[in-house]
């Protein structure tokens, strides 16, 4: 079987703290490292920019990003790890899909919906302060992931849906110009994956701004566990594992053995200052190595620089040829390439039959399907209003012939409404392939 390709973007808008290094980074480098799976990670600071407007803050935390991923031994030459904004690609593909894209699918995005109903909720106006680029956000998330044909992607899951779309976007592109150009992906929901409490012991995040940085040194690091908040339980007095902050991340840096002596050392009355004191050893012992390689990536910026660049070489040898072929695809073409005379052939074969309305002398209002090859093949009867036409022309595109029935001396039959005549000369089953033809194009 071919290998996997599992793809993870990494929004640059913060510097990571120890709840992500839990609960992103170090199973994605431990998944990097099995036999049959092609990883790609990648610094999206596209997304960045939705949320992060200052742009010293942009390039530090791409910085700060791409050196902890490294630090933390991502292997730049066994992996595709590479900085979104060098992949011209990317916007490129955005584009493609965005073209396929129905506007009304991303009005129900939970991040535009969300920040519409707050909008709501406060009285403003419902698109107050929203970019169009949180509102692209699906699309740009699907570029990044369809461009490399991920098999499956690891996210939380507030970001399934997006996963989802590029799945409806891959394949409506692949249905639309008739090849399967994309892999579908799937979201890989990491159950098992720590999320870490915070100082706070709500879940280590910025919004609660609770978090523990990864790579602070070593006299911070203690500081920030010896303010961990606990109960108020003495010396001497047993403890609760169960909803303990300090246990919970003490589990998630210790051995097996180690974390079963803790549960003793709770249940036997250990000082919260002699716990903390532990959880400071397990965490720093863990982190120190890379704390110290980290230090010296952040030193040397050109170095991760030019290790991006690299990487960003060999994510394109993938991306360019794939877009040259979408570009193909949609007829963005060398017009070179194709004889006037081959081209007229190919644009009649794409040509779809149509429905042309038209008002009588009576001043009722018709239409007719007329098939690509311009033979009549429907008339209808006379309607009061364009509108009523239409509603009946908007069904038949999308129903298809399906429900379409001929009843003879009585005419062609929509369910109970009476539609028109069969053109003379006219088969039902022409009129039922051509309006196969609007069902497919999806108009
Ligand atoms: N939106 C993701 C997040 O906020 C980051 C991201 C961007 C991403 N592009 C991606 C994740 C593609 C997976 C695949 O976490």
């Amino acid at each position: 079987m071919a290998n996997q390709r599992v793809l993870t973007g990494i929004t640059t808008s913060g510097t990571p703290h120890l709840g992500n290094y839990a609960g992103a980074i170090r199973p994605a480098i431990a998944a990097s490292r099995q036999t049959g799976v092609e990883s790609f990670y990648f610094l999206a600071d596209y997304h960045a920019l939705i949320k992060v407007q200052d742009p010293a803050r942009v390039q530090h935390s791409t910085l700060e990003i791409a050196a902890s991923w490294l630090a933390c031994g991502l292997d730049p030459d066994k992996v595709w790890f590479y900085r979104q904004s060098d992949i011209p690609e990317i916007p490129e593909l955005t584009w493609l899909l965005t073209c396929v894209t129905g506007k009304g699918l991303l009005n129900r995005a939970h991040a535009y919906k969300a920040a519409v109903d707050k909008n709501t909720a406060e009285g403003n106006d419902a698109d107050a302060g929203i970019t169009a680029g949180l509102f692209m956000y699906p699309v740009l998330m699907a570029a990044d992931i369809l461009l490399f044909g991920a098999h499956k992607v690891p996210v939380g899951r507030d970001q399934v849906q997006h996963i989802e779309m590029a799945r409806d976007f891959g394949a409506r592109f692949n249905h639309l110009y008739g090849q399967a150009y994309f892999t579908l992906p799937e979201a890989a929901i990491e159950e098992s994956v720590a999320t870490l409490p915070g100082l706070d012991g709500r879940k280590m995040s910025k919004s609660y701004d609770n978090t523990i940085a990864l790579f602070a040194d070593a006299a911070t690091l203690k500081k920030q566990i010896m303010g961990l908040l606990t109960d108020s339980k003495a010396p001497g007095e047993p403890k609760d594992t169960e909803g303990s902050a300090l246990f919970q991340l003490y589990q998630a840096f210790a051995t097996p053995a180690q974390t079963a002596a803790m549960r003793s050392a709770f249940a036997e009355g250990i000082a919260w200052g002699d716990a903390k004191q532990q959880l400071f050893a397990v965490i720093d012992a863990e982190i120190a190595p890379m704390r110290e390689r980290y230090n010296a990536l952040m030193a040397d910026p050109a170095r991760i620089e030019s290790i991006l660049q690299a990487g960003a070489v060999k994510a394109r040898a993938i991306a360019t040829p794939l877009l040259r072929e979408l570009r193909q695809a949609v007829g963005l073409r060398n017009l070179g390439s194709v004889s006037p005379t081959q081209m007229d052939a190919a644009v009649e074969k794409a040509a779809l039959p149509v429905f042309k309305q038209y008002r009588e002398k009576d001043g009722c209002f018709h239409f007719k399907l007329v098939a690509a090859d311009g033979r009549e093949l429907l008339v209808s009867i006379g309607h009061a209003s364009p509108h009523e036409a239409g509603q009946i022309v908007a069904r038949l595109k999308q129903e298809g012939g399906a429900s379409l029935h001929h009843i003879a001396g009585a005419g062609l039959h929509l369910g109970e409404i009476l539609v028109g005549r069969l053109a003379a000369d006219a088969a039902l089953e022409q009129v039922i392939n051509a309006l196969a033809a609007f069902a497919e194009e999806g108009v």
